[in-house]
């Protein structure tokens, strides 16, 4: 539990700079990360790309996969997870385009390109180390209440909280919110052999009190972590205030 965003964000930053630095990646034994987009992991990729800018951070060797993306959305819609991560952290440092991978929203066979996404993860030995965040109804990317916790990469109908909550990117305009979205399923986070998530403010409360203080269960599917063997949840004091 950390003071203020800021603190989330550097701690959680310096915590995925150690990881990488320790690992010391190279091309032929890559570091592999997941990661999530929503305006909790904005000030950690913002520390990371000034660690990257003063030297200590590479990406040159770390292969990344996000977590989710909108159906139907175009790649270079300004809310798409595609843009939303060049902006925020790839076209900032020196990852190799090849090695990030995001779902494709708007791959003709939908299905296909979830399996694929699996086999892609399975292909590379697997994540490291899955950085999340969640939804105020407790979703992890975008397995919403209900999800199976043994889920894979799927199509998800979005939960009309998610909805409205996501709406606030869109002009606050619901109607222009995608409707369905492909995932990782919360088996796939799970078998990531580390997974971090970061929770920031009051409108969270609820969802982490939900996550570590009830059981394990699928209508708040963050819960899964407390059986992670490395699992670590990284909130400040204001996402406490249910517990
Ligand atoms: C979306 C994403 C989730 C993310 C959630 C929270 O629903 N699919 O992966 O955790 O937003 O976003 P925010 O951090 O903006 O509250």
């Amino acid at each position: 539990i950390k003071d203020k965003y800021d603190d989330v964000c550097q701690y959680t930053a310096e915590y995925v700079l150690a990881r990488i630095n320790e690992f010391n990646p190279t091309a032929e034994r890559p570091f592999v990360l997941g990661l999530p987009t929503g305006s909790s992991p904005i000030g950690v990729y913002k520390k990371l790309v000034q660690f990257h800018r003063e030297g200590m951070l590479s990406f040159k060797h770390v292969i990344t996969f996000n977590m989710d993306e909108y159906v139907h959305l175009p790649r270079d819609h300004p809310e798409s997870y595609h843009s939303f991560m060049w902006e925020n952290l790839f076209k900032h440092v020196d990852i190799q385009p090849q090695n990030v991978n995001i779902l494709d929203g708007n791959a003709k066979d939908l299905e296909k390109e979830c399996t694929e996404y699996e086999a892609k993860i399975a292909a590379v030995g697997g994540i490291e180390l899955f950085l999340g965040g969640i939804g105020p109804d407790g979703h992890i990317a975008f397995n919403e209440p209900g999800s199976s916790l043994s889920s894979r990469t799927r199509i998800k109908t979005l939960a009309y909280e998610t909805i409205i909550a996501n709406s606030r990117f869109f002009g606050g305009d619901v109607n222009k919110v995608p409707k369905l979205a492909l995932t990782v399923g919360v088996g796939t986070v799970m078998d990531a052999r580390e997974v971090l998530v970061i929770i920031s403010g009051a409108g969270k409360a609820l969802a982490l009190s939900k996550c570590i203080e009830d059981g394990v269960n699928h209508m708040w599917t963050v819960s899964a972590i407390q059986l992670h063997p490395r699992g670590m949840i990284v909130c400040d004091e204001d996402a406490t205030l249910e517990l």
